[in-house]
């Protein structure tokens, strides 16, 4: 089924000046409550403490998503390249919409926090008894299937995973660019017109023509760049700390039988069990929010304080660590526990985890997380063996420890601590 809407249906946007929509299928996916809730939830979580302007929100990435994804097939489709399935491209563009659909508010943060992982949940909302479930329906009875399969990555058109999942999908290139613009941060302004353009179906995957290589250089750089700007700011990860431990904190409360005098509904089922999808969706950022701006006033001095940081922007401090001490670590779990303060809430240890992008993965028999170049008589070459730039940003890894701990209340008890302590936080 391809039924176009009588009139094409335009969404402005910042980054890709129109979003085009021809489909009454995604038309309709569009406004289901299911997608429209992604109005609720910001793309890039607490970032917007660090940079204000990251107030977008995931519902205009997945559209960007779907946009890119919808260039991409046209230009195949134009070319009339055989290695694109031409009936699949419902399924591709459904997925690259939805992808995202079942993150949740503060999604890193929570995830974390209580064992969650969305794209479990996008798939149990495709699936579940949801609008966007009766909606996919009306393809056929196991479209939604399908489409869960391209975000399992287990779908069998492995071109459609590639096209939705790899270094070089669209995904990747719409955040680098959405969450440049939003930031306002001078990265990540890539030439995306010229990448997609140099982008075709080859053997099951999509490459790149060997002509494509600077570009494809740019992207990569930005996303270098964007990583360690954006990403990985030192503040945006206080702050994901400060909710992890507002979580942490409810969850033992809740666990204790503390009575809140503030409490909503579904927060205490995320507390003690998996939730229902129903439930789940009720879940987003406003209600989190308002959630803390109560439990401000709660009993419990460790959750009031905790609160109260989060809605003042008043985040712990952090001090870096070359290598990881670990000996050096109990001795300041030890002390800080002889003057009183707790080693659990007032310390947190973070380090990078995440690279920008993995070169050879030798293991990686489908080749999937590599981006490959093609040559004009048709051989395939891995980027980082033919570009100088690709392999000098490839494996980079700072390895570098960042502790954080509350400022103030540290110090009120400096004059307690052995001194070697203290002043490795005064650093
Ligand atoms: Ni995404």
């Amino acid at each position: 089924m391809r039924q176009s809407l009588g009139e094409e249906k335009v969404f402005k946007d910042p980054v890709h000046n129109y979003i085009h929509v021809q489909d009454e299928l995604i038309w309709a996916l569009i406004n289901t409550p299911e997608f429209q809730r992604l109005r609720r939830i910001r793309q890039l979580g607490t970032t917007f403490l660090t940079f204000h302007g990251a107030e977008h929100s995931r519902f205009s990435h997945s559209l960007g998503v779907y946009e890119i994804t919808r260039r991409i097939i046209s230009q195949f489709e134009r070319n009339g390249y055989a290695d694109w399935p031409e009936d699949e491209r419902m399924v591709a563009l459904c997925a690259a919409l939805l992808h995202d659909l079942g993150h949740g508010p503060f999604s890193h943060s929570i995830e974390e926090a209580f064992h969650m992982d969305h794209e479990d949940w996008t798939c149990k909302i495709l699936l579940g008894d949801t609008e966007v479930n009766r909606i996919l329906k009306q393809i056929s009875g196991d479209f939604p299937e399908k489409v869960a399969g391209v975000i399992r990555k287990d779908y069998d058109k492995r071109i459609v995973v590639n096209l939705v999942s790899s270094p070089l999908d669209a995904d990747r290139m719409d955040y680098l660019l959405r969450d440049a613009y939003f930031t306002g941060v001078n990265y990540g302004t890539i030439d995306i017109d010229r990448i997609l353009r140099m982008l075709r179906p080859f053997h099951g995957r999509v490459v790149v023509k060997e002509s494509g290589m600077h570009a494809v250089e740019d992207y990569l750089m930005s996303r270098y760049q964007m990583y360690w700007q954006v990403y990985f700011h030192p503040v945006t990860r206080s702050s994901e700390i400060l909710l992890r431990q507002i979580f942490r904190r409810a969850k033992e409360l809740w666990a204790s039988g503390y009575s809140f005098q503030f409490m909503l509904d579904p927060l205490p089922g995320l507390f003690t069990r998996e939730l229902t999808v129903r439930e789940y969706l009720q879940l987003d950022e406003a209600l989190i929010q308002t959630v803390f701006m109560k439990w401000q006033s709660e009993q419990d001095p460790i959750l009031s304080d905790l609160c109260g940081r989060f809605m003042e922007r008043n985040l712990y401090k952090y001090v870096e660590m070359e290598t990881m001490d670990s000996e050096f670590i109990d001795e300041i779990k030890q002390s800080f526990e002889a003057v009183g303060l707790d080693p659990l809430y007032d310390l947190e240890i973070d380090s990078p985890a995440d690279l920008p992008y993995d070169v050879f993965r030798p293991e990686d028999e489908l080749r999937t997380h590599q981006i490959l170049l093609l040559d004009r008589q048709e051989r395939l070459k891995e980027i980082s063996e033919v570009s100088d730039i690709v392999r000098s940003i490839s494996g980079i890894h700072r390895g570098r420890y960042h502790l954080y701990f509350p400022k103030g209340k540290l110090e009120a008890v400096a004059d307690r601590l052995p001194e070697h302590i203290s002043t490795f936080f005064k650093a």
